[in-house]
């Protein structure tokens, strides 16, 4: 297994509200991703939900009670805290956020949080009111200031049937805040990354477009990984069915122009491009204004070039494409490197099963300018990203 939580110690905070089932989840969620999840629950945590469910799901203990004599961690309370990569309160009421503003230690949670100095992430849950209240605000600028860092609340439907701020952010998208504080200080920290993905669609009326199975995925992927490495991603997506990843500046386009238009303003300020997407090589030479009408039986559509977007991007930046081909894998990608002028690019052959469109895998060679050929086996998109990273930051250093 790899990724950004692999190994990583993680204290989850639990607090007493309502939300306190999303906890669960989320601590479901980080355990697959790899993490070493040791639970802290407050007593008002423990009255929404069991201690056993934490421990079912972490397979560590759990810890309610600063003086519990059969805890491991009773002699030395504040050992949790100093093995912490980064501690994560979810949910936070309004009653933690507003001890842990004021520096009080009353419980495992606060004794734990302040003899920390791992990152700390809050992501407070309460009822609308609550959230708006003067202390409440007050008290989440205090720890703002301090360095901790506020993930949400959401909008929406409230427990108490209001509608409104206060809703625990969802557990995918801690898992993105997580992984990119835990990376913050990585090896592209400072790098802005240009990342296209998904694949184009060019309409030929107000109903029908041409487009490509492309699902976003790889292009996602390696938005996520330059996150979780402390860059800042940029990535230009044509639409996919893809939540929008956490912290990661996302352009919408939907053709091959607009993705073009985009792509070329990013990458002025950037230090890097990796073009993921399936561009259209061809779009419709007119639009149709209307809906066109079934009438004869045949019917062609004419189709005019779009615009190279690799060839056209210029400048100081390291340029990634990629090829997908379905024969003469190296040969065609080789000759892409070529004809684009790239440092770098990732061809993958999309008839093998578990590669290319739609999967959550790819096997993928990768060619260098000097025509290096390095093929490299079935891996996650997000080891793919990686390892395009691992390159780019070669590239970038010399
Ligand atoms: N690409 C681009 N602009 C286009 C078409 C493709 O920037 N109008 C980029 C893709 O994002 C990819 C690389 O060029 O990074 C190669 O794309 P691919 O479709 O494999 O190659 P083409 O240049 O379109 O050539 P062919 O279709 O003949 O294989």
């Amino acid at each position: 297994m790899s990724g950004p939580l692999v190994d990583k110690h993680i204290l989850l905070g639990v607090t007493g509200s309502i939300a306190c089932y999303k906890a669960i989840d989320l601590a479901s969620k980080l355990v697959q991703a790899g993490a070493l999840v040791d639970t802290v629950m407050t007593y008002g945590a423990t009255q929404f939900v069991t201690p056993l469910a934490f421990r079912s799901i972490t397979h560590r203990e759990v810890v309610t009670d600063t003086f519990d004599p059969n805890s491991q961690y009773t002699h030395e309370h504040v050992a949790l805290a100093r093995q912490a990569d980064i501690v994560v309160i979810a949910p936070a009421t309004v009653h933690t956020i507003g001890k842990l503003a004021a520096g009080l230690a009353d419980d495992p949670l606060t004794t734990t949080i302040i003899a920390t100095t791992a990152p700390v992430l809050v992501a407070p849950a309460m009822d609308a009111n609550m959230y708006d209240n003067p202390a409440t605000q007050d008290n989440l600028a205090v720890l703002r200031r301090r360095g901790m860092t506020i993930v949400g609340p959401a909008s929406g439907r409230l427990a108490s049937g209001l509608t409104g701020k206060g809703r625990l952010v969802e557990p995918v998208e801690l898992l993105g805040h997580i992984s990119a504080l835990l990376g913050r200080d990585g090896d592209l920290a400072g790098k802005t990354i240009v990342v296209s993905a998904g694949g184009t669609m060019e309409p030929i009326d107000p109903v029908r477009v041409i487009t490509n199975h492309s699902s976003g995925k790889m292009g996602y992927a390696v938005a996520e990984a330059v996150r979780d490495r402390g860059g800042s991603a940029v990535l230009v997506t044509a639409p996919t069915g893809l939540p929008d990843p956490p912290l990661v500046r996302v352009v919408r386009v939907k053709t091959a122009q607009e993705m073009c238009d985009a792509v070329l303003g990013e990458v002025k300020q950037a230090d890097a491009l990796i073009m993921a997407a399936a561009v259209a090589d061809y779009r419709p030479e007119v639009e149709a204004g209307q809906k066109i009408k079934k009438s004869s039986d045949d019917m062609v559509i004419s189709l005019a070039k779009t615009t190279d977007i690799l060839e056209a991007a210029q400048g100081n930046f390291v340029k990634v494409g990629f090829a997908a081909e379905s024969q003469n894998l190296v040969e065609n990608a080789k000759d892409k490197v070529k004809r684009k002028n790239l440092d770098l690019i990732v061809a993958n052959d999309i008839t093998e099963p578990d590669s290319g469109f739609g999967t959550d895998t790819n096997r993928v060679t990768l060619i260098s300018r000097d025509l290096q050929v390095q093929e490299l086996p079935l891996l996650t998109k997000y080891e793919v990203g990686n390892e395009i990273l691992d390159r780019v930051r070669e590239l970038l250093k010399s």
